[in-house]
């Protein structure tokens, strides 16, 4: 049995302990994020092109194999911030009128993190998208129109618990799907972020009722040691009937 002396020490050590060995993580995890960016050549990349992040190329690069936006079209970009997604969305439809010879798009986008202006894009900051709440009232800013395309490049902030992490994006993705099935064009498209896993097939099939083609994509952009995907759900058929709160029976 300790000592009482060293019982009343023993807390004290111990706390002491964690958070020098918790600095020591998080020190070592900010370094390799650190040599991770400086390695990384999509960082500069961005730096050159002046986007916000670097995952930008992943919409330029998926956007080159399926010509998903194109001049005049209209978007909405989930989990946009801080913006990269959005500045590559307003080039390509665009939606800033900087090309007068080509038609006009348009650009929202939603985060619930804050989204400095970006030319050509009308911003929805701070709005949690994991509400119905927060669909109705974009729903209301649209009136009725409807749009061609929405992405979500929405992820939830890592718990570090694996099977958590990817039960709360699949909940993001069907929040997307609910809110693309009521705000898409027949025949518009849906582009969203997946971790890859055993549900990846449900959502699959679940999707293949409401869209014609149904395609997983990986960007060269998107790290190999990162479970990411994204699934592209093209040529929307419609719905029969309102869809009910998060999921459909
Ligand atoms: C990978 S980042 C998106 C990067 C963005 N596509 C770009 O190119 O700049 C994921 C974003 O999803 C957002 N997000 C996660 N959960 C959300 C939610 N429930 N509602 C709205 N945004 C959410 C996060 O705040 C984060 O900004």
């Amino acid at each position: 049995m300790l000592s009482p002396r060293l019982s009343r020490a023993e807390p004290l050590n111990y706390t002491r302990m964690c958070f020098l060995v918790n600095c020591l993580k998080r020190l070592k995890s900010s370094q390799q994020w650190l040599s991770r960016q400086k390695a990384d050549p999509y960082v500069e990349k961005a730096k050159i092109y002046n986007y916000r992040c670097r995952s930008a190329f992943k919409l330029l690069e998926m956007n080159e194999k399926t010509n998903i936006l194109t001049p005049g079209l209209s978007v909405i970009d989930l989990g946009a911030s801080p913006g990269s997604w959005t500045q590559v969305a307003v080039q390509k439809t665009n939606a800033d009128g900087s090309d007068k010879t080509k038609p006009k798009g348009m650009v929202l986008s939603i985060d619930k993190l804050q989204i400095f202006p970006i030319e050509g894009a009308t911003i929805m900051s701070n709005m949690d998208f994991s509400t119905i709440e927060a669909h109705d009232k974009v729903i209301a800013v649209l009136g009725d129109k409807k749009v061609d395309l929405v992405l979500s490049d929405m992820a939830p902030s890592a718990t570090g618990v694996k099977e958590l992490d990817k039960d709360r994006i699949i909940g993001l993705c069907y929040m997307a799907i609910r809110f693309a099935a009521l705000v898409t064009k027949i025949n518009g498209n849906l582009l969203f972020k997946v971790w890859d896993g055993k549900e990846v097939p449900i959502l699959e099939m679940d999707l293949e009722r409401f869209y014609r083609n149904i395609k997983i994509l990986k960007p060269k952009a998107s790290r190999s040691d990162s479970s990411e995907k994204y699934i592209l759900a093209r040529g929307f058929k419609g719905i029969q009937r309102p869809l009910e709160s998060g999921r459909w029976g």
